[in-house]
């Protein structure tokens, strides 16, 4: 948690931007796994860690855009509580230590938006995403379950982003702390694998670093001789010579701020030839993402840039044919790389995807296209200092839809399928990594980059 000062800047710098109503934030609360008691591991609300910073279930916050009043709803614990989590704070102890003097028990909240809601007031509140609170939403206001997301505040939504889009020092000071666990979380896979290995072995070592340094992995890690298959959760295959192995994943330290990279590992220590004309293109494409990003570019531009030089790439290696801006233009390169070139991340590893993607990652008046890869960038705005965001494209084989665009003849005077045939079975390539947009360009988060050359990867694995 921040000094309280950081708490109570943010609330000020909200009410900025919402000048009236009242600004209702839930916190999250236990979620069960397959019986009452036995609970899933506790996450706070982002939007409601970021103004409030308490990490614990069950609390509401009301800020009166007016009057600036700001109230803390839960419940102290009783001693049938104490008996089994310990003893814990007053929610007005909590509540002080970032700055709100007001609190009241959580059956008072009805009350209080009542009493607005009465006087005709605006109740603002952000996009549910867990059931528990759509729920709560449906009986505080009186709103139908299936239009919550709809009467959202768009108002509310768009001072939130716009706060949490830029990372203050501290933040990033958190961020970098996540990236170095991630770090280490990385460089333990890759200097331990071996062929043999059944591909869960890894992941159980990885989630084991990332646990034993944070508190939980910032999504489900993907460990996956099956690159191809974008987020591949099996992990259950043994690692086999010839193959490469793609590793994604990422730490949430315990602020809660998050990492996220990916490599992809030859499984035997060395990459075959094939695979190195492979990776060299993705390498480039990251590194030129990276030197691209910088203030007053759009991260749109830059998903394009990194696509012309894919869409090169294949192209040397005889896979395509044509002009390379009108192949880029022509959406070519969504056969390759059909996701975005990165996103947003912060307390979320996709931050704030749940007030709406195109409200986080768009700028007004920026179109999303429909094109398959391109539709898909969870990030496009203008770049400015103190955005976060991941640099991780990739280049996948994927036959299924390689037959697709053959069978349909989409893109076909571009392509050559009887080729792409030979790549069948290869998977896929991804190098992410994580950046913070500076006045004068870009730079790495985390203390040191994961090894990423074929050279750095061949000489940290089989190693020791
Ligand atoms: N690294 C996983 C993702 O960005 O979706
Ligand atoms: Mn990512």
């Amino acid at each position: 948690m921040f000094d309280k000062q950081v708490y109570i800047s943010r609330r000020k710098r909200l009410l900025e931007q919402v000048r009236e109503g009242v600004i209702l934030l839930l916190g999250n609360s236990e979620a069960s796994c397959n019986y009452p008691d036995n609970q899933y591991q506790f996450r706070q609300d982002s939007s409601f860690l970021y103004f409030f910073g308490l990490d614990k279930p069950d609390l509401a916050a009301v800020i009166d855009a007016e009057s600036g009043e700001e109230w803390i709803f839960g419940d102290d614990v009783d001693i049938d509580d104490i008996i089994w989590m310990g003893p814990q704070p007053l929610i007005a102890d909590q509540a002080a230590t970032v700055g709100v003097s007001k609190t009241a028990p959580l059956a008072r909240l009805a009350d209080c938006l009542k009493a607005a809601q009465t006087k005709g007031r605006t109740i603002h509140f952000l996009p549910p995403y867990r059931n528990h609170n759509k729920i709560l939403l449906n009986r505080l206001l009186g709103l139908p379950l299936d239009g919550l997301r709809a009467a959202a505040s768009v108002d509310l939504i768009k001072a939130v982003v716009a706060l949490r889009l830029i990372k203050e020092p501290c933040e990033i000071e958190e961020i970098d702390k996540a990236c170095n666990l991630g770090y280490a979380m990385h460089l333990t896979a890759m200097k331990m694998m071996r062929l043999g290995m059944v591909e869960q072995e890894l992941v159980g070592v990885m989630e084991g670093v990332c646990k034993s340094g944070g508190v939980m992995t910032s999504f489900p890690t993907i460990l996956s001789q099956r690159g191809e298959t974008l987020h591949n959760h099996m992990h259950d295959a043994v690692l086999t010579e010839g193959n490469l192995c793609v590793i994604d994943a990422g730490v949430e330290i315990a602020s809660h701020y998050c990492s996220d990279n990916t490599r992809t590992l030859p499984t035997g220590g060395k990459f075959t030839p094939k695979q190195k004309d492979v990776y060299e293109i993705v390498l480039t494409a990251n590194d030129y993402a990276r030197e691209a990003a910088r203030p007053g570019v759009t991260y749109r531009e830059v998903h394009l840039g990194a696509s012309k030089i894919i869409v090169q790439g294949l192209k040397n290696l005889g896979l395509l044919h044509g002009d390379v801006d009108e192949m880029v233009a022509a959406g070519v390169q969504g056969l390759f790389m059909p996701h975005g070139l990165g996103h947003n991340m912060g307390i979320d590893v996709h931050d704030m995807e749940d007030l709406g993607e195109n409200y986080v990652g768009y700028d007004p008046g920026q179109e999303r296209s429909k094109q398959l890869g391109l539709g898909s960038l969870r990030m496009a705005r203008k770049l400015v200092p103190g955005h976060v965001i991941t640099d991780e494209p990739g280049i996948y084989f994927i036959p299924a839809l390689i037959e697709k665009w053959k069978t349909e003849g989409h893109n076909a005077q571009y392509i050559d399928f009887a080729k792409l045939e030979g790549y069948y079975g290869f998977g896929g390539i991804r190098l992410e990594d994580d950046l913070l947009i500076t006045p004068g360009g870009s730079r790495l988060l985390g203390a040191k980059r994961l090894p990423i050359t074929v050279e750095e990867i061949e000489n940290t694995m089989y190693k020791d």
